[in-house]
């Protein structure tokens, strides 16, 4: 049996976690997990031992430097992660014929539109972290054109620091919360975008480019917050909207960043799940943990 052999890079992150729950069962899959112990992204020659000596088809880059905030102070390693790294794999990939599958962010738009983000949409970020993950995917396509770049938004795993579990400590140990309701995008299901990438791979047809993810729907962080309480079953906490002028941030963020995902359902043929289910999901699994 042939097998496709997948270098997974930051496999402990959230979204490199859920790659591996869907990846695990595929019988057609030799998966190679890594995080920064077993192979940094930095490491030039690091990458190439590893892409030559498993024969890596695909590598799928789930590491990056994702802290927005911290980067407006840490520009040197942020830099290092989401330009360097990301060239560094393109010119690898590329040279052994690998096909790099690479993630980026909403947060390269600087959310002034008035309707969805299309792929072909001039980026603008307005943050470090928005800046490097637009660089990156820059990198990339001039290296290696054959590769694929899906952007997602507002990423939520079981794992990890994210938003949702942030809002269910907080709610459980917070009487009041003020949250921000003037900044509207979509979240997005970690274990869903792995979903989407294994699809890419499992594809008769490659196909290369720049794609737009995330769940359905659009909502503020206030209504965010409603819903992960809702779900959850936290009562005691009572949630109040604020705006973003209230709840200054090192990084500015986009007030709109809603996705439009019409390019990846049409190539893939897919529905993508509403946002609020694939938060139902994604609680009742820690619940069941
Ligand atoms: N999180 C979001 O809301 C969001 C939104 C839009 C797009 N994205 C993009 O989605 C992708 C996945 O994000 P995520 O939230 O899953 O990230 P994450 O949880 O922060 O995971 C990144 C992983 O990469 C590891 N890493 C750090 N430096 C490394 C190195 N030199 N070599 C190898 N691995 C290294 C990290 O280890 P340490 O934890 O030890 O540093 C971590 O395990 C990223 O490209 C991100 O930019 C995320």
């Amino acid at each position: 049996m042939n097998k496709k052999n997948i270098l997974i890079t930051g496999a402990k992150g959230q979204l490199g976690r859920e790659m591996r729950k869907v990846l695990e069962g595929d019988i057609f899959v030799n998966a190679i997990y890594t995080d920064v112990e077993e192979l940094d992204i930095t490491d030039d020659v690091a990458i190439e031992d590893c892409v030559v000596s498993n024969k890596v088809e695909y590598i799928v880059n789930c590491a990056a430097y994702t802290a927005v905030d911290a980067a407006e102070s840490n520009v040197g390693l942020c830099t290092k992660l989401n330009v360097e790294a990301p060239t560094l794999l393109a010119q690898v990939a590329h040279k052994h014929g690998a096909k790099l599958i690479h993630i980026s962010t909403d947060y390269v738009f600087d959310g002034t539109s008035c309707r969805p983000y299309r792929e072909d949409d001039p980026m603008c970020p307005t943050s470090v972290y928005g800046l490097t993950k637009a660089d990156g995917e820059r990198h990339i396509m001039d290296i290696a054109p054959e590769s694929i770049i899906i952007r997602t938004a507002w990423l939520y795993s079981p794992h990890g620091k994210n938003f949702v579990k942030t809002m269910l400590e907080l709610g459980r140990s917070r009487e009041t919360l003020r949250v921000v309701s003037d900044q509207v995008g979509t979240p997005t299901n970690a274990l869903d975008l792995a979903s989407v990438i294994a699809s890419f791979i499992n594809c008769e047809e490659w196909h290369p480019g720049i794609y737009h993810f995330s769940n359905e729907g659009a909502i503020s962080w206030y209504d965010f917050t409603m819903a992960i309480h809702r779900i959850a079953g936290i009562t005691t906490c009572h949630v109040l909207p604020c705006m973003t002028k209230d709840y200054p941030t090192a990084a500015t963020r986009p007030h709109y960043s809603v996705l439009d995902k019409s390019k990846i359902k049409a190539t893939l043929g897919i529905e993508i799940p509403y946002w609020e289910e694939s938060l139902e999901q994604c609680i009742n699994s820690m619940h069941n943990a």
